[in-house]
Formats: C-alpha cells, sequence, structure tokens
C-alpha cells in the first residue's frame, strides 16, 4: 500500500476523541500510541546540538556538536547535513522519531539570549546551512523540525510580545530561510513559535502557517506548537496548527473534540490535522504496514571525530599579528619572556581563564545535551603539546561570581522517597540540576507517589577556603553541608511570565562553609514536592548550588599576569557564561562578564604574543583586541572544543570559520539593539537593515570584524570571475606555504539605489582547497531571487532591472574581484 493509501486508511478507523487525542501531548515529549491502527507513540526531542531524549538528564549522554553559530561559521552546507546524519544516529539510538531543529531565525541583534542557537544575520547562510542539516537529519529517517516560524529573534516577553515585521522584511529576511529549506530539504515539520507577528499569535496565523507555509510554499509536514505555545482550541486548529505540545494538559485533546462535538470547530479541520500526523508517523516508520521514507540508512558516523571536525572548521582567526598562530614550537622564539631560555625547560605557554579549565561547550536553556565527556582546552593542550613544552595553568578571573549548579569535585544521587519516607528511587546525577517534567521521572517514581527528593553526596573541594552553597527554585528545602544545616524553609515563587524560568532563576546563596583542598565532606539539600501550585505540567525543578572561595580578582590578575610574563605565549581564554546566553532573556550588554577584560589587558602587557580565545555563542565587546596578537573566535565549540582547540593553536588544522554574523566592536554600534516591546509590540522599524546590510550603508564606526571575515594559515590570489545570472566560477591561488582551505564569497551590489535595497548581499559561496601554489577554480550556484525584492502592493516577488555588479572576495568588505551584468 502506498504511504497516502495507509495514512487515508488509518485515519478513516479513528474515531474523533482518538483523534483529537493524537494531535494532543500526552507528555513532555510524545504523542500517544493508536494501537489499533499500529501506529507508535512518536517521541520528539531538541535539538540543535545533539539529541538530549526523553529525559533532561545526563543518565543517556549525547554526542555534542558545536553551537550552531560555529555550524554556520563552517560557511559548508555539505559539514552541516553530516552533522544531521550524525543527529538522526544518535536520534535513533535513542528511539526520537523527530528532532525540534534546526534554529533558522535570524541574528537580528546580538543581544538575542539565543544567538548562539540561531545559524546568522543573513537569510541566504541561514537557508544554506539549514538545508544541509535538514537534509542530513532526514537521511536518517528521522523528522527535523525548523523552527521557531516566524520572527522568534529574541527572548524578551517572548510569549506575548506581537513582533511588527513589514512585509517586505518579513519576506525577504525572517521567511526567507524558512522558505528556502522548504523548498530544497522538504523538511517534514515546522515548529510554530511563541509569539505573534502582525497582531497574530504564531500557533493561529491563518496567513502564515495555512496559506503561506503550506499553501505557497508547498510544505507537507506537521506543525507543531512550541512548548506551551498553543492558547486556543479552535484558533489553534483554524489556524493551521496540527499539534499541541507538551501534554497531558492541552488546548486539543478532550478540548478539541468537545469543540467539534459543539459545532464551533468543524470535524474535516482535525482531519487534515490528523492526516499530517499519520504522514509523518509513515515517514518516520511509527505507522504499522508503511515503508518509511528512508529503507537504507547512510553509513555510521563516529561522533566525537565529527565534533572536532566541525569545531576546527568553525574556529574564526579574526586577527594574527606576526602570525603568531599557529605556535611555533620548535624555533627560538623572543618574547620577551623574563626566563632564560638556554636553561629553561623549552617551549613554555601559560594558558589563563576559568573557562580553560571549565569549558562552556554549549549553551544553555532547551538547547541542552549531556555529553558523554568534554574535553576543555587544558586537556585537548595538555593532551596535544610534544615533550619539551611546559603547559602552566592559571584561572585569572572567573566570569562569574555567582553560585552555579554543583558541578567539579561533587559525585552526588538522587534520593526520591514517598511521605512515608519509602525510598521510590535513587540514581545518579552529574550536576546539582534537577529538571523533571512531566512523566520524564526516575524509573519507579510517579509524581503522585513522590513526596521528596534529597540531592546528596560527597564534594571534594579543589581549593581551601570558604565554600558557598544555596539553592535554585522555588519550594521547601533543607540543605546541609559538613553537618551543618545551612537552610531549613521555603523559597516562594516568583511571579513569572515565562513557565521555563525555573530552569534558569537566580541561584540564592544560603551560607558557607571553611573547607580544606583535597578533604571531602558530606552534602545534602532536601526539597520537599509543592503540590499546592497549578503548573502548566507535573515538574519537579530545583537546583543545588555552590561557588567556590572569593579570591581576590587583583591577586588573580596578578597571578596571571606572572605566569604569562614567564612564558613564550600566553592563551587566556574567555567566556561568557549560562546566565548571559541562555533561553528566557536576552543579554542586555556585550561585555564580558567579571574582571576578564582587566585580565586580558594584563596578560597582553605581560607578553606581546598573547592569543584570545573566545568561548562564546555570539559577539561579546573585545576593547583589547588590538592589544593581543591574536583572538581566534571558538564558539560554544562542542564536547571535543579543547581538543579542536590544540588541532588549530598548534597548526594540525587550520581555522577555518568565517564570520556569519557581523561583530560589533561596541553594543552602542549594533545596528538593533532594541528587543524589549513597549506595550506588548516590539516593531522591526529597521526594515530590512539588519547584520552586515545596516552596517554596510551607516556612515558611523565600522564593525570590530565583519561578515564573512576569517583568516587562515595560508593566502590566497583571486585570479578570474566569470558570472551569469545563475552560476559564476572563480579561480584563486593558494599563494602561501601550506595546503589550505578557502571560503569564497559572492555579493550582488546593484549599481544604483534600485527599491531602497542594501548596497549588497550574499548571493553564494563555495569551499575549495588547494595546496601551496596551486589553483582551483570554484562553481557556485547563485541564490535565486537575488535580483527580486518583494513587491508590498502586488503581494509578490519581482525582479528589478538594472545593472548589478558581482564581487567575490574573502569577506563582505574585502572583494577581489568583480564584473557587472546587467538585466533587462
Ligand atoms: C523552546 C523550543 C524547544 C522546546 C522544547 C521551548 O521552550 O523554545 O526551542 O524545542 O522548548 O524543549
Amino acid at each position: 500500500m502506498t504511504a497516502d493509501k495507509a495514512v487515508e486508511a488509518a485515519l478513516g478507523a479513528l474515531d474523533l476523541d482518538t483523534k483529537a487525542r493524537l494531535l494532543a501531548g500526552q507528555d513532555m515529549w510524545t504523542l500517544p500510541a493508536v494501537p489499533a491502527i499500529g501506529l507508535a507513540s512518536l517521541v520528539m526531542s531538541d535539538g540543535p546540538v545533539g539529541v538530549r531524549g526523553v529525559r533532561w538528564t545526563a543518565d543517556d549522554p549525547s554526542v555534542t556538536l558545536p553551537s550552531p553559530t560555529a555550524l554556520a561559521a563552517t560557511w559548508d552546507p555539505d559539514l552541516a547535513r553530516r552533522a544531521g546524519r550524525l543527529l538522526a544516529q544518535e536520534a535513533r539510538r535513542k528511539g526520537v522519531h523527530v528532532l525540534l531543529a534546526p534554529t533558522v531565525n535570524l541574528h537580528r541583534s546580538p543581544l538575542g539570549g539565543r544567538h548562539f542557537e540561531a545559524y546568522s544575520e543573513d537569510p541566504y547562510l541561514t537557508g544554506e546551512i539549514g538545508t544541509g542539516y535538514v537534509r542530513g537529519v532526514q537521511d536518517g529517517g528521522v523528522a527535523a523540525t525548523v523552527k521557531h516560524f516566524v520572527a522568534n529573534d529574541a527572548e524578551t516577553d517572548r510569549f506575548t510580545v506581537d513582533n511588527v515585521v513589514a512585509p517586505r522584511a518579513l519576506r525577504e529576511l525572517y521567511l526567507a530561510p524558512f522558505e528556502a529549506i522548504v523548498h530544497d530539504a522538504r523538511p517534514w515539520g515546522v515548529m510554530a513559535a511563541y509569539n505573534q507577528v502582525n497582531g497574530v499569535t504564531m500557533t493561529e496565523h491563518r496567513h502564515l502557517q495555512t496559506d503561506v507555509l503550506r499553501g505557497e510554499w508547498g510544505f507537507d509536514g506537521f506543525i507543531v506548537s512550541d512548548w506551551l505555545a498553543a492558547r486556543s482550541t479552535t484558533g489553534a486548529l483554524r489556524g493551521g496548527l496540527d499539534v499541541a505540545m507538551p501534554g497531558p494538559y492541552t488546548v486539543y485533546g478532550e478540548a478539541l473534540a468537545a469543540a467539534v462535538r459543539a459545532g464551533a470547530l468543524d470535524e474535516a479541520l482535525v482531519d487534515a490535522a490528523v492526516r499530517n500526523v499519520l504522514r509523518l508517523a509513515a515517514r518516520v516508520g511509527a505507522l504499522d504496514g508503511v515503508e518509511p521514507a528512508v529503507t537504507a540508512l547512510p553509513e555510521p558516523v563516529d561522533g566525537a571525530a565529527l565534533a572536532r571536525e566541525i569545531a576546527c572548521r568553525s574556529f574564526v582567526l579574526v586577527r594574527n599579528a606576526d602570525d603568531v598562530l599557529p605556535l611555533d614550537l620548535d624555533s627560538d622564539l623572543d618574547s620577551g619572556a623574563d626566563f632564560d631560555l638556554d636553561s629553561g625547560p623549552g617551549r613554555r605557554i601559560a594558558l589563563i581563564g576559568s573557562a580553560a579549565r571549565d569549558a562552556r561547550i554549549l549553551g544553555g536553556g532547551s538547547a541542552e545535551v549531556f555529553p558523554a565527556r568534554t574535553v576543555s582546552p587544558l586537556d585537548g593542550l595538555t593532551g596535544a603539546l610534544p615533550d619539551g613544552v611546559t603547559l602552566t595553568y592559571a584561572v585569572g578571573a572567573t566570569p562569574s561570581d555567582e553560585a552555579s549548579p554543583a558541578g567539579p569535585g561533587f559525585t552526588l544521587r538522587a534520593v526520591c522517597r514517598e511521605a512515608t519516607g519509602a525510598v521510590l528511587a535513587d540514581t545518579p546525577l552529574p550536576t546539582g540540576q534537577i529538571q523533571w517534567l512531566g512523566t520524564d521521572l526516575p524509573a519507579g517514581v510517579t509524581h503522585e507517589k513522590l513526596h521528596s527528593v534529597e540531592i546528596n553526596g560527597m564534594f571534594t573541594p579543589r581549593a581551601s577556603g570558604a565554600h558557598s552553597f544555596g539553592t535554585r527554585g522555588p519550594g521547601a528545602f533543607t540543605l546541609t553541608v559538613a553537618g551543618r544545616t545551612l537552610y531549613d524553609g521555603v523559597q516562594a515563587m516568583g511571579d513569572e511570565a515565562d513557565p521555563f524560568e525555573a530552569f534558569t532563576g537566580t541561584p540564592v546563596e544560603r551560607g558557607t562553609v571553611a573547607l580544606t583542598e583535597g578533604v571531602p565532606v558530606q552534602v545534602s539539600l532536601r526539597h520537599t514536592v509543592d503540590r499546592g501550585r497549578p503548573r502548566p505540567l507535573p515538574a519537579v525543578v530545583f537546583s543545588l548550588v555552590h561557588r567556590p572561595p572569593l579570591r581576590d580578582p587583583d591577586e588573580l590578575i596578578a597571578e596571571a599576569a606572572a605566569a604569562a610574563r614567564a612564558a613564550d605565549t600566553a592563551i587566556v581564554v574567555v567566556a561568557t557564561t549560562e546566565r548571559v546566553e541562555s533561553e528566557g532573556y536576552d543579554r542586555t550588554d556585550l561585555k564580558l562578564p567579571g574582571r576578564q577584560d582587566d585580565l586580558v589587558r594584563s596578560v597582553a602587557a605581560a607578553n606581546p604574543r598573547t592569543v584570545v580565545v573566545v568561548n562564546a555563542g555570539a559577539p561579546v565587546e573585545m576593547p583589547w583586541r588590538e592589544d593581543v596578537a591574536a583572538v581566534l573566535l571558538g564558539w560554544f565549540p562542542g564536547q571535543e572544543g579543547g581538543a579542536a582547540l590544540a588541532d588549530v593553536l598548534l597548526g594540525a588544522e587550520e581555522p577555518g570559520g568565517r564570520l556569519p554574523t557581523t561583530w560589533p566592536a561596541t553594543l552602542a554600534d549594533a545596528p538593533v539593539t532594541d528587543v524589549t516591546p513597549t506595550d506588548g509590540e516590539l516593531h522591526y522599524t529597521e526594515g530590512l537593515f539588519i547584520g552586515y546590510r545596516a552596517w554596510d550603508r551607516a556612515s558611523g564606526p565600522a564593525p570590530a570584524y565583519p561578515f564573512g571575515h576569517g583568516l587562515g594559515y595560508t593566502t590566497w590570489e583571486y585570479e578570474s570571475l566569470e558570472a551569469t545570472p545563475t552560476t559564476a566560477r572563480v579561480q584563486i591561488r593558494n599563494t602561501g606555504t601550506r595546503p589550505g582551505r578557502e571560503i569564497v564569497q559572492l555579493y550582488v551590489a546593484p549599481r544604483a539605489d534600485l527599491a531602497e535595497r542594501p548596497a549588497r548581499w550574499l548571493i553564494g559561496f563555495a569551499t575549495a582547497e588547494a595546496a601551496p601554489g596551486e589553483a582551483v577554480e570554484a562553481e557556485i550556484r547563485l541564490a535565486p531571487r537575488l535580483f527580486d525584492i518583494w513587491d508590498e502592493e502586488a503581494e509578490a516577488w519581482t525582479t528589478v532591472p538594472g545593472v548589478y555588479e558581482i564581487q567575490a572576495g574573502r569577506s563582505l568588505t574585502d572583494s577581489r574581484l568583480r564584473v557587472t551584468l546587467e538585466l533587462d
């Protein structure tokens, strides 16, 4: 039987109640099975850098790839496709049918809290990377869910904000990646965003979901709400939303069946939504008797190796004065180091920074997954440095003095008890963080039976001094450390608009205990489950938090500067924190938290060969950038980040990335800094002019680094360029001394200011590899509609005739060759 026939047969066998149930989550991540028609329970999971699975815990780890900003920095859709295949493999291993990724909202403002989770400020690059990713996931027979449709470009008031966007900007920017992916990769899922667009909640947006996505673009997958985004039974179904997640309390299910019975909704609309779910089930092999869309799976992928490869390919070397990188460990260096090279133990490297030891490998919120291992920069360099090279480590500065979920040094378990005190479960915990949502509970535990959860175990301090302990999240707690009760009370719940805020709420310190390095102590945090408060879904969410002893910040910096002075090369890893880049809130500035700027300045003053590695998913201000020898943007580099960093610093690999987003020097220079709605509305007043489209026309200061910028370890000559309206050929030659990979970028610039267009925009790119002296030709397919604009009056695309210059080069501002095309 063909899939279509099987879907119709299954649909015909369902009664109204079952159909209504099938459109609603039965728990946090799954839809109900319907054995009578051979339908298995469809399982969904986040995304996008790994596959978390149905539990928000580390007991079923996932390969963790670099952040989406990093993937986009590779400018390589084929690599994105390989990432997608790996994720499909992980999904299959965990019984997941639907991956809730990729995120293809745009970098409208660097303040966007989930900037790390989206690809770029440019819709074409976003669409190309997203297409590769979706193809890869679906090559593995797993559904991709392109999210968040649409204009979820910031987090402030994300549940309610009305993003007011003119039709032309909506079409040419925010819808464009979705449209390209639907066209080129045929995704099986799309996720409707929380926000409104032009006055209509996205889950109810008939025009965008039904007329545009399904009608104009021919999308034939399922549309799922973002989690808790569906608010109206009739509004959502009429608007084209197929599935309301999560369950068990949703506006679909029983409420949907009742609305049909009351005559408020036509059952044909329910059937249309169920058809989309059954088609999804057929595609992923969850409907008996139908051959899934993919029967021959791709070759297995080595996840750790791929994570390392992507990380190397994503690192963007934005500055490399005097070719300080790759580090030359063999030749005598004149660094000004105040030790005697002849009598010293050979090359010395000073590694500095809290994130060099405790790497921040991924962004926070729903994108969080749990890797089986992480390689920090310290681990990576320690493993890679040859004999005779000395590596020292200094913290230098801590990005945050705030307590955070118990991590390094803790060995913890969660003991779940019922009211009688009887133990329901006793399970290991990788960190002091508990996030049990819906039925995602340890085996043997139910919300009905669960009365208390105790996080207990041992803590072995890495340093002597006053250690602070505390709690995060609302409810009743008893906190005991080394036999002392630090807290026994109730933390009230704030008045939160975002129901997921408990994940990211403020940690509260409850007391300090003097501890000795290396001497373990017993720790216990007991939490009594709160039953009084109505919630959208049953949940147990709280954390044991810890802060190591605070050292004098000036002393820490002085120590690091001394280490730098005694070394040939200083490598400083600076980072943002989970409280800066995560989900549910936006950033308030772009500064590196804590004293990290002072640290870099002091280290740079102590050693001219200072290399700064930026461990952040989004732009940060780097006021010292001209005072250091090299700056390498390392993103959130995934589980193998430290190994990849060693590869690139030592020259085993070239840093392959180019900026997918303009890097401003200061927040004040950034074109869009308003992410806070006024009276519930956020107006995209800048129209088409976000990212480089805005920088290119502004007369103000230039950015720190332009879109597309990034250095490798060789040099390139651009030799020839030919272009037609559909393809271009660019010949380049490697003029350096080592093999390299170049990302050839093509931009189009209209000669006249036609139809209020940006000065130029990206229309194609390709990677090309060449040995020293070798020339290669890149053939580049140009973006469709590269001469088109969205005509708001005609409500259609229209080609703008005129003279256009095609520019080929190394970045937006480093054009090497130009040709013109005339369009009548
Ligand atoms: C996020 C989605 C995510 C979902 C499930 C939401 O809060 O916005 O991106 O897929 O939660 O975790």
